[in-house]
Parts: structure tokens; C-alpha cells; sequence
């Protein structure tokens, strides 16, 4: 069992940030690196410690509606219900920005992408906080997502001012990020939350297909995102050698196995955990076997799909 943090230690997490420090701390999809949204000069610490290039746009923590109002330009209907439905919770709502927000945080777009997590220690942060925290999944410029405290550190721990530890994340992958700028709204990146569940709100909801090369559209599209540094295939008939072959449904007869929940949330979750651990083997290939097409494995799909290529 991990303890959480105490109050003592995430007051003393608000403190830093509130000081343009970057603190990590755990959501309920990946940890976050976060720092004062409104401060640039902060925010430009978070694309150094990351490696990230500064056509990135990074994903706005808030606590509340109130708190994501003060940062978005527009607030449509299709945001309220989303918000009521989902926050808090893994969606990202792409939006106008005000202003105050600095165009380091959005790469200089006029939208800014919005989401209240519901990780407690994430949400107690922000509280403590009282400010907006910008933060983008606490890894380096194309690694892998990390799923726990220890990943963090073992990737950017001399970085970073404070490492939360809230134990192991819940969903396991990035959130959905949808922007609301556009009409109709685009799913910029699958999530758990699904493309599904939200036009059965808000009606329907196009998809960006293919290549997004140039301006970022949302660079959580670019293709070389989400990997592991061992070599992962998709297939359901691994090579000969030293991997492993990762399946939910159909096993192989002959190579060294890892077995997968066969249900998406379950599989989620586990994902990023299973890659970085296969990782410090230093296994020759990650075999995966597909997953299923329906639009629940859709976020599955995409990450594997990425991580493949
Ligand atoms: O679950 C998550 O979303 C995690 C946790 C920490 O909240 N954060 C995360 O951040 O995955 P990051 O920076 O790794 O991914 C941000 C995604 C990218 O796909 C980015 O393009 C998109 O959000 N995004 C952010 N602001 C945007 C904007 N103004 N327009 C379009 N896409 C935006
Ligand atoms: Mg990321």
C-alpha cells in the first residue's frame, strides 16, 4: 500500500509551485510536471526538463469550472455538459484562451487545453495551489507515460523540485482530449473516456485522421509518441528469440508469455506498467497481440499502434 502524501507535504508542493518551481504529482491517468500555468517563465522549465519542443501545447490542471472559466475565452453549452458529466475526471476540453494564459503554455495557438483530474492529491494540490498548474505526462520528450512515482524518478528526478507519490495511477493512459473550438468538436486524442460516450452527449464529434505534420495540432498525434525503448510489434505470432509476447485472447504455443486482462480498463491500467518493467530487461522485442477494433480499445489501439511505429 502506498501512503499519500501528508497535508504538510502537498502545502509544501503548492508552495513550490506558486514559487515557479515544477512539482510532479500523480493524476488518475499518468503523473503530471506541473508548474504556474501563468507564469511563463515557469512554464519554460517544464519544456527543459522535458526535452519537449515548443510547438507541444500543454494540457491546464484546474480544481473547478469556476477555476477553468478563468482561463477559457468561451464556455459553450457542449462544456458545461461535458464538464458535468466527466469532471473530474480523464477529458481534456480544448478551448479559446484568455489572455492571461501565456502562449508558451498553448505553443501560440488561442486555445488552451483544460481538464480537472480526480486524482485526490492532484485535486488537493490544486486547492492548495490556487492556481492554474500546466502540466504535460512527467517523461521525457517521447518516452513512455509514467504510471508511478518511481518512473518519474528514474526519468526526470534530478529535474524536477518535488516528486508526490500517490501510488500507482488508475486508468493508466493520457486523457481524451477533445477540442470544443471547432464546430462540429474534434477528438484530438483517444482516451477511456469514449468518442461514444461523448456524442451521446453532445451529438456528433469528428475524428482527426492521419498525419499531422507541421503546426501541432495536438502533438499527442505525433506518431513517435508513447514508446517503450524495447522494439514493440504488433502480431499475433511473435519471432523467434529474446522478447515476449503480451496476449489477452490468443496464446502462442512456443514463446515466453505475459498474459493481459481481457477487459479495456483492466488492460489500460496495466499497460505503461507492463512496458516499463519489460524495459529493464532489455528484452530484444515487446510482441503484443491486437486488440479488439470496438471503440472501447480505441485508446488502446492508438497507444500501441504509436508505440509500434
Ligand atoms: O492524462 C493526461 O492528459 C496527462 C495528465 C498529466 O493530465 N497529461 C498529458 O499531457 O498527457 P501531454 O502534454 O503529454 O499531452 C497533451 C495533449 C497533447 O496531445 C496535446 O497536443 C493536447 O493535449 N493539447 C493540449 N493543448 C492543446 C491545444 N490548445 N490544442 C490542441 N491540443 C492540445
Ligand atoms: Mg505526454
Amino acid at each position: 500500500m502506498t501512503s499519500f502524501p501528508t497535508e504538510a507535504e502537498i502545502d509544501r508542493a503548492a508552495a513550490i509551485l506558486r514559487s515557479g518551481g515544477l512539482v510532479a504529482f500523480p493524476t488518475e491517468t499518468v503523473y503530471g510536471l506541473g508548474a504556474n500555468a501563468l507564469s511563463a517563465e515557469a512554464v519554460a522549465k517544464i519544456y527543459k526538463a522535458k526535452g519537449r519542443p515548443a510547438t507541444s501545447p500543454l494540457i491546464v490542471h484546474v480544481a473547478s469550472v469556476d477555476m477553468a472559466r478563468t482561463i477559457a475565452a468561451r464556455w459553450p453549452d457542449s462544456a458545461s455538459v461535458l464538464a458535468k458529466h466527466f469532471w473530474p475526471g480523464p477529458l481534456t476540453l480544448v478551448l479559446p484562451k484568455l489572455p492571461i494564459v501565456p502562449d508558451s503554455v498553448t505553443s501560440g495557438l488561442d486555445t488552451v487545453g483544460i481538464r480537472v483530474p480526480s486524482h485526490p492529491v492532484a485535486l488537493r494540490l490544486l486547492e492548495r495551489a490556487g492556481v492554474p498548474i500546466a502540466a504535460p505526462s512527467a517523461n521525457r520528450f517521447t518516452k513512455l507515460s509514467p504510471t508511478e512515482a518511481r518512473h518519474v524518478r528514474e526519468g526526470l528526478g534530478a529535474e524536477v523540485d518535488c516528486i508526490l507519490d500517490g501510488g500507482p495511477t488508475q486508468i493508466g493512459i493520457e486523457s481524451t482530449v477533445i477540442s470544443l473550438a471547432n464546430d462540429p468538436p474534434r477528438l484530438l486524442r483517444p482516451g477511456m473516456i469514449t468518442l461514444a460516450e461523448i456524442e451521446s452527449l453532445i451529438g456528433p464529434v469528428a475524428k482527426v485522421k492521419g498525419d499531422i505534420s507541421g503546426a501541432h495540432v495536438s502533438p499527442g498525434l505525433h506518431p513517435k509518441h508513447y514508446s517503450p525503448q524495447t522494439k514493440l510489434i504488433v502480431t499475433t505470432d511473435p519471432p523467434a528469440g529474446r522478447g515476449i509476447y503480451l496476449w489477452w485472447n490468443k496464446e502462442h504455443p512456443t514463446a515466453r508469455a505475459l498474459r493481459m486482462p481481457a477487459d479495456p480498463s483492466s488492460y489500460a491500467r496495466g499497460l505503461y506498467t507492463t512496458l516499463h518493467r519489460l524495459d529493464e530487461e532489455k528484452l530484444e522485442f515487446i510482441a503484443v497481440e491486437p486488440v479488439p477494433e470496438s471503440d472501447a480499445w480505441e485508446a488502446i489501439r492508438d497507444r500501441l499502434k504509436r508505440a509500434s511505429s
